[in-house]
């Protein structure tokens, strides 16, 4: 008897439901079918993309010179790992390398429908299952007859840089010497104290100190304003907000892989999807002399080469030394 009831309690045990992925099918449909349906879905979302690969081709819209002024789309991408390059004087950089996945342009929407003052893109990045999406967004990308995206973003464009919903972007819109802006949700800290999220110093190790050695110390005067000023730096949850690197260099742009090498590094975990646009600062925008506009197609600039470097980066499949 004890046997048996120990026997049903771990057979119930073993039964406790664990959802291990958030993917409907998964859940609900045998393995045949699973395997079925992740075939069909990649055909399709393969045919879906075939068709936009060249949107010049079906009735374009009109397209319009680079202007000094002109601000162009951005794109989203997705961050891979960071690596470190070497320039022809023997500089060592870090660089990040963000790859395009998936990216297109979802929906344009006109000065007057997004703030009265610019136009605006829609544009998304990596190919989600449709089970991630709801119906609101998913009749957006039908519209734009694209697969669903994971990440969905707005960039502000002038009137002349607007594309047609549908458009494929790739990694070669940004050229190497150029800056740009990455913005991502930077890594989660969970709650923190004053020491670790605002830099304080703590208090002394020995010297009588009780309990204090990371505790904030007094948070205010007393007596005239007798209250403590808003904004006071305190503990609190550190990290998980959207935080832009700003003027960051463009290495180099793989076009088959779509990766971009850029310096330093941006916010964001391994494999965190991440939007990039041209920088903002002042002094960074002369890099931008004429770039592809309002983005690169493929038919304009017809094959690209593999790899598109900049000038002061050293190519380790060139020879360095030449002997006479
Ligand atoms: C690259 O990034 C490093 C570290 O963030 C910085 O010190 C350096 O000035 C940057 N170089 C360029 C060319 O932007």
């Amino acid at each position: 008897m004890g046997l048996t009831c120990q026997a049903r309690f771990l057979f119930l045990v073993g039964c406790v439901r664990t959802v291990k992925t958030t993917t409907w099918f998964e859940e609900h449909l045998t393995e045949d079918n699973q395997e079925y349906m992740r075939k069909t879905m990649a055909e399709e979302y393969r045919r879906q993309t075939a068709e936009k690969l060249n949107p010049l081709k079906d009735e374009p819209w009109q397209r319009h010179e680079w202007t000094e002024g002109s601000r162009r789309v951005g794109l989203v991408a997705v961050k891979l790992g960071m690596a470190p390059i070497w320039t022809k004087t023997g500089e060592k950089h870090a660089v990040t390398m963000l790859q395009v996945q998936d990216c297109h342009v979802i929906k344009c929407l006109p000065r007057e429908e997004y703030d009265g003052h610019t136009a605006a893109l829609v544009v998304g990045g990596k190919n989600v299952s449709p089970f991630h999406r709801s119906e609101h967004y998913m009749e957006m990308f039908r519209n734009a007859g694209v697969p669903p995206k994971q990440k969905i973003t707005t960039f502000k464009v002038s009137d002349n840089a607007i594309i047609k919903p549908g458009t494929p972007l790739y990694a070669a819109h940004f050229r190497p010497g150029q800056y740009v802006d990455v913005t991502a949700k930077s890594i989660g800290k969970g709650f923190q104290g004053v020491m670790k999220r605002w830099g304080f110093k703590g208090q002394p190790a020995s010297h009588g100190q009780t309990k204090t050695h990371r505790r904030p110390g007094a948070s205010g005067p007393g007596g005239d304003p007798a209250k403590v000023f808003k904004g006071k730096k305190m503990p609190g949850r550190m990290g998980n907000i959207y935080v832009t690197a700003f003027g960051l260099k463009i290495w180099r742009v793989n076009t088959k892989y779509n990766v971009l090498y850029v310096n330093g590094s941006v916010p964001g975990h391994r494999n965190c999807v991440l939007k990039i646009r041209d920088t903002v600062l002042p002094t960074r925008g002369s890099t931008l002399l004429s770039p592809p506009f309002p983005t690169y197609f493929t038919e304009d600039e017809g094959d690209l080469a593999e790899d598109l470097y900049d000038d002061d980066l050293f190519i380790h499949t060139e020879p360095s030394l030449t002997l006479t």
